[in-house]
């Protein structure tokens, strides 16, 4: 029996591990961007970053120095090959294994190196190198899997937002057919290998470039956003940085590879710029910094991928002087090089002042959204089908037998589906849109034992499971992942007594 014991122990060791892991949230890390002459020592900044309690890193190269630096810190690397190795490293296998063999190894694991980037933005390079990134990236799985760590290290390329073609409405994503020659193999490779398709992305740049067209509450993920809604999903996006990833994940989608997950190699917001640059302040790189993490924390997900977890890195960690161009590029970091903090950031999330606003999600308070009775049967079942699909809307409440099947016609089902979204939503003009389908109303639709959603009302009249929406009143990713695990846990717990 004590073998039995330990054998039920070691289930429950592993299942709790299991739900530790996949409990954990979005993960957030910071870019240790290099381009300064007045930067502290290698060993300075990994206590810093210590201090910070960060545990992600992405560095752009593989300088020993820094790689030692992060020996035994329990702090996880992303380091990368620079575009201008990218020739060596396509052309012979060898000169990858002497690189592997000089610049990893004798420092792995130790220092825990989990990813490498082969490329940087290729489709930004001034040097045309597309065609060299996946036989380079070929070549570094290669030299990884005669050493028995190609499992271990997940190799994948970072690219501009540029590589997109078209990224709004986010629907309509698409990439850039003239970087087919690459792409197609790359994604290839990525889905091979598990490797996520990773992306630098820059609500700040969309801010700056068109600020008549991007309000700034939008690009800073401010509650008082009112809203973007795409045409045709009917998702509504309440900041840019959901936008641009769903923009990224319908264009992997349109080519076949929408299970590759999507990962974010930077994003930020520059703390100060030139004159023109009037949204480069400390106040706003706050805010955006401070909302992204608990966007990422939240496990938020994006509209199109609701509750979906996404691993962000912030770029920058210190400002950094010897970057050329416009002001703001040398000021985008947390911190000077003298290791004071530009402004402070709370890492875990997990604080609940909202900076910009104080919170007031839903002020829909006594609103409804129901269908005209005005428009077209095909707005409505468009409407319906949006609702419903990418939506996701919980729609079993209209289903046949259900309180709010009777009376069976697409305006009422088409009311309660428009409702549910729109209380889902934010509750604003854009979310009961519904390309002029959806009529606001401060009657309350409800009738018999069909009751119709209102804010801040828990979801449906059904015992169903709530759908996952974006709703804040949902349960917090922690809380989903104990539901779902714990039943688990408790019946090994079970066997082992009986
Ligand atoms: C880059 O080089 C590849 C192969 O040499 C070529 O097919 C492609 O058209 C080039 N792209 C650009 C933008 O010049
Ligand atoms: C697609 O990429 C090519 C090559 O970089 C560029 O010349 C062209 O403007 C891009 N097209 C769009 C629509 O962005
Ligand atoms: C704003 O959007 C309109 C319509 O999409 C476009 O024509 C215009 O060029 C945009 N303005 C700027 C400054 O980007
Ligand atoms: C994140 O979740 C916490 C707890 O559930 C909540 O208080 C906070 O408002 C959420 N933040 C965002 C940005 O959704
Ligand atoms: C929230 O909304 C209520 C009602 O609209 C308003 O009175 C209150 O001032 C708002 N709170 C904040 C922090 O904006
Ligand atoms: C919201 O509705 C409740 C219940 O109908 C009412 O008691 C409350 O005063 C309303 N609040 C506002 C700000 O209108
Ligand atoms: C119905 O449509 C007509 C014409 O499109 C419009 O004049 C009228 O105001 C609409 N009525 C309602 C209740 O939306
Ligand atoms: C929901 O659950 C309650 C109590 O558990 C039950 O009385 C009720 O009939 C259920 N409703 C539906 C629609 O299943």
């Amino acid at each position: 029996m004590p073998m039995a014991r330990r054998h039920v122990a070691g289930l429950v060791a592993f299942l709790f591990l299991l739900l530790v892991g996949h409990c954990r949230g979005g993960k957030t890390g910071i870019c240790y961007g290099r381009n300064a002459d007045d930067l502290p020592a290698p060993d300075k900044v990994v206590q810093l970053i210590q201090k910070q309690s960060i545990k992600h890193v992405r560095i752009y190269d593989t300088n020993i120095d820094v790689i030692k630096a992060f020996a035994n810190t329990g702090v996880e690397l992303m380091v990368g090959v620079p575009n201008a190795d990218l020739l060596a490293f396509a052309q012979y296998q060898s000169n990858v294994d002497t690189w592997l063999k000089n610049s990893i190894l004798p420092y792995y694991p130790a220092t825990m190196i989990t990813y490498i980037t082969v490329g940087a933005e290729i489709t930004e390079s001034p040097v045309n190198v597309s065609a060299l990134v996946v036989p380079a990236m070929r070549n570094v799985h290669t030299a990884l899997k005669k050493v028995g760590l190609h499992k271990k290290i997940t190799i994948s390329s970072t690219h501009s937002l540029g590589i997109l073609s078209r990224s709004f409405p986010p629907s309509a994503g698409a990439f850039n057919s003239s970087y087919a020659p690459f792409l197609k193999p790359m994604l290839e490779f990525l889905l091979e290998n598990q490797a996520p398709f990773m992306v630098d992305l820059y609500p700040y740049y969309a801010y700056q470039n068109s600020p008549s067209n991007v309000s700034l509450n939008y690009a800073l993920f401010s509650t008082q956003s009112q809203g973007v809604i795409d045409p045709n999903t009917g998702l509504v996006y309440t900041n840019m940085f959901d936008a641009q990833v769903d923009s990224i994940f319908f264009a992997l989608m349109a080519l076949n590879f929408k299970t590759l997950k999507i990962m974010i190699t930077e994003t930020g917001w520059p703390n100060k710029g030139a004159a023109k640059e009037t949204g480069a302040t400390t106040d706003n790189a706050q805010t955006y910094n401070t909302n992204l993490i608990r966007h990422v924390v939240n496990d938020s997900g994006t509209p199109a991928k609701p509750g979906e977890e996404i691993d962000v890195y912030i770029f920058s960690l210190f400002n950094e002087n010897r970057k050329p161009g416009i002001e703001s590029e040398r000021n985008w970091g947390l911190f000077s090089p003298d290791q004071s903090s530009i402004y402070s950031l709370d890492w875990s999330g997990r604080g609940n002042v909202d900076i910009m606003t104080g919170g007031n999600l839903t002020n829909s308070n006594g609103t409804w959204c129901v269908a005209s009775t005005n428009v077209s049967e095909t707005a409505l079942q468009n409407g319906l089908n949006w609702a419903c699909g990418p939506g996701n809307v919980d729609c079993s409440a209209i289903q046949p037998s259900q309180p709010c099947y009777q009376p069976d016609t697409l305006v009422s089902h088409a009311s309660y589906a428009f409702n549910s979204y729109y209380q889902q939503n934010g509750a604003n003009d854009v979310a009961c849109g519904f390309g002029g389908a959806g009529v606001r109303t401060t009657k309350d639709p409800s009738y018999d034992t069909c009751v119709y959603m209102a804010a801040g009302s828990k979801m449906s009249t059904m015992n169903s499971t709530t759908p996952p929406g974006r709703s804040s009143s949902g349960p917090s990713p922690l809380a989903r992942c104990f539901t779902l695990l714990l039943p688990m846990l408790l019946s090994v717990i079970a066997a082992g007594i009986l």
